[in-house]
């Protein structure tokens, strides 16, 4: 099928090389021509394993352009990835998603399916709609799906390769037919629903899997004070099956372009419709305290950070990407910098988007060995596999004071006890030396 995808994020640029993979003639459009000049060399503008293999595999039915009018003008199906962040009130600003189905109204020659990927609130996809009515050319039928996407970064190819849902969101049947015939070989349970329940899918997912950390990270704090241990207790909740054994790490709270963007835009939502969520109000409390959590404990080893050396290990939120957004270490390295703090950071892809927040305040190292020579404190910020490979030896040779505190707990308590290295991590029993 030909098909054109309005922007080239996460989810645009993975949901466009993933239905080339599956045979789809694709057109990839974006707004910025630097991007699409270098799409076009084979290069992918984020960071994503296996991504650039597949655009180079598939680059003979994959097409990048700027152009919306050639891209859009005989498309069969549209997708829509751009982004909605969140404005300044929590809500999702849609600008883009507008933009896109403007442009796709003004271009499109024949009758085709609008998808909107992005996530968005409940009953954007009826405003989308009548916006492309209202715009379509004379003769022209466009019909708008929900199809909300549910890749994570870092996992995004294997997760829409096998996806463990398609869900489209439909008004009429030939739009639910025309999208099945996109997903024909795509091996996934597909589940056909209205517009508003898809959107609501999608919004009651992320914010229930951010309510289960921030649920698990409340049990890691009442551990830590009652002597319990978290590792254990969610190894023990998860052997039953109706809780499940994932997505019970406790750390430092969620990060990311996703959960904290869409418990706010939930919650948005919920208040404006009178109908407060107390559980995802909740879910953002405790996620925001939680990321103060490394350099409140630091506080127990040192009043303030002046004059010390601190390694940090990891800036991205979570290992396999190099996105900062919402990462837990942009909230506490300001804090070690507004102390005077000389701060040495290590992270294997993070540091050129680092870089851009904090060009010359802070040390970047090119291995996390290197972080911790002479340091008088290490924070942990992402369990990086080069972070998990590091012995306590590293620890107790390289560092000045080998106070190590791992906001992802990437050691068993047993392979640091008697090593000399004080070492705090999250919902366990102390170590300290
Ligand atoms: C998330 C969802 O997992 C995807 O299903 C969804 O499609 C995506 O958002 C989206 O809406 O686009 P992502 O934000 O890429 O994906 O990353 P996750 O792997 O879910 O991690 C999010 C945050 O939660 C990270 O900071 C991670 O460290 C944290 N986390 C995750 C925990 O603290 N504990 C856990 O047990 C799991």
């Amino acid at each position: 099928m030909k098909i054109a995808v309005a922007g080239t994020g996460y989810v645009g640029l993975v949901t466009g090389v993933c239905l080339a993979e599956h045979g789809h003639q694709v057109t990839c459009v974006d707004v910025d021509e630097e991007k699409i000049a270098r799409m076009q060399q084979g290069v992918s503008p984020i960071y994503e394993p296996g991504l650039e293999e597949l655009m180079r595999k598939n680059r003979e039915r994959l097409f990048y352009t700027t152009d919306t009018c050639d891209a859009y003008r005989d498309a069969e199906v549209v997708f829509i990835g751009v982004g909605t962040p969140e404005k300044k009130d929590g809500s999702a600003n849609l600008r883009y998603v507008f933009q896109a189905a403007e442009q796709i109204a003004a271009a499109a020659c024949r009758d085709c399916v609008v998808v909107v990927k992005s996530t968005v609130p409940i009953g954007t996809n009826e405003k989308v709609e009548e916006l492309v009515r209202r715009k379509a050319r004379p003769g022209v039928t466009l019909s708008v799906a929900s199809n909300p996407e549910f890749l994570a970064q870092g996992t995004a190819i294997a997760d829409t390769l096998h996806a463990s849902r398609i869900v489209i969101g439909v008004e009429e049947e030939a739009s639910g037919e025309t999208l099945r015939r996109v997903y024909r070989d795509f091996d996934a349970p597909i589940l056909v629903t209205n517009r508003r329940s898809a959107e609501m899918i999608k919004y009651a997912s992320n914010d229930f899997l951010a309510l289960k950390i921030s649920y698990i990270n409340e049990i890691a704090n009442l551990c830590e004070t009652v002597g319990a241990d978290i590792e254990d207790v969610a190894r023990g909740m998860g052997y039953d099956s109706r809780i499940g054994n994932k997505f019970l790490q406790a750390g430092i709270g969620y990060g990311g372009s996703c959960f904290p963007k869409d418990t706010k835009a939930l919650s948005w939502l919920a208040s404006f419709n009178d109908n407060e969520l107390k559980t995802i109000k909740a879910t953002i409390e405790v996620n925001e305290n939680q990321k103060f959590k490394l350099v409140k404990k630091a506080r127990r080893y040192y009043d303030d950070f002046r004059g010390l050396t601190v390694a940090v290990l990891g800036l991205t939120f979570k290992p396999g990407t190099d996105d900062l957004r919402e990462a837990p270490s942009l909230v506490s390295i300001p804090i070690l910098l507004d102390d005077d703090a000389r701060v040495k950071a290590w992270d294997p892809v993070g540091v050129e988007n680092y870089r851009k927040h904090y060009p010359t305040q802070i040390e970047y190292c090119p291995t996390p060995q290197e972080a911790l020579d002479g340091a008088d404190l290490c924070l942990i910020f992402t369990e990086w596999p080069e972070v998990k490979a590091l012995t306590p030896a590293d620890f107790r040779e390289r560092m000045r004071r080998a106070i190590v505190i791992d906001g992802r707990n990437c050691y068993p308590l047993k392979a640091m006890e008697g090593e000399g290295v004080t070492y705090d991590s999250i919902g366990r029993k102390r170590i300290v030396e």
